[in-house]
C-alpha cells in the first residue's frame, strides 16, 4: 500500500492505495465517488472518464498512484440537484439522458472541450466525446445539448 494525495473535486484527499490499483477502484471503493461508472474496464467504454488536470483520462486504465499531486474532477465537481451546471441543465432539456450511465462521462468530455473551446462545432464536439460511447440515445441529442450549453456559457462569461 502507498499513501496518494490529489485534488478531488477541489478539495485536497488523501488515501492509501495498492499498487496495481486503479483510479476507478479507489474513487469508487474507497472514496465513495459513484458516479464514476464501472463499464468494460479495457479502456473502450468511457463510463468510467475522469478529468485529470483538466483532460479527460479513462479511470479504468490510470493508476490510481498517477493522480498523485494531480487535480481530479468527477461530475460532481459541476453541479448540484439544486445548482445545476449549464450542461446539465442542457442534457435534461434536449432529452440527452436516457439511461444515464454514460452521463458522467460524457459531460467531463463536454466540459473539458468547452475549457478549450468557447465555440465548438459539431465535428469538435463529436471528437471531443469520440471517447464516450452511449447505447441509447444515438448522440445526436448529446450534441444539441453540447451546443446549447456552449452558447449558455458563451453568454454567461
Ligand atoms: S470502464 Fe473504463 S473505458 Fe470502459
Ligand atoms: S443514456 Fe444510456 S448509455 Fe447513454
Amino acid at each position: 500500500m502507498k499513501t496518494i494525495s490529489f485534488i478531488l473535486n477541489g478539495k485536497k484527499t488523501v488515501v492509501e492505495v495498492r499498487d496495481s490499483e486503479t483510479l476507478l477502484y479507489a474513487l469508487r471503493e474507497r472514496l465513495g465517488i459513484t458516479s464514476v461508472k464501472e463499464g468494460c474496464e479495457i479502456g473502450e467504454c468511457g463510463t468510467c472518464t475522469v478529468l485529470i488536470d483538466d483532460e479527460p483520462h479513462y479511470s479504468c486504465m490510470t493508476l490510481a498512484s498517477k493522480a498523485n499531486g494531480s487535480d481530479v474532477k468527477t461530475v460532481e465537481f459541476l453541479g448540484t440537484a439544486d445548482l445545476l451546471h449549464p450542461l446539465q441543465e442542457a442534457f435534461i432539456n434536449s432529452g440527452a439522458v436516457q439511461c444515464g450511465y454514460c452521463t458522467p462521462g460524457m459531460l467531463l468530455s463536454a466540459y473539458s472541450l468547452l475549457l478549450k473551446n468557447k465555440d465548438p462545432d459539431t465535428d469538435d464536439i463529436r471528437e471531443a466525446i469520440s471517447g464516450n460511447l452511449c447505447r441509447c440515445t444515438g448522440y445526436i441529442q448529446i450534441v444539441e445539448a453540447i451546443k446549447d450549453a456552449a452558447g449558455l456559457c458563451k453568454h454567461n462569461s
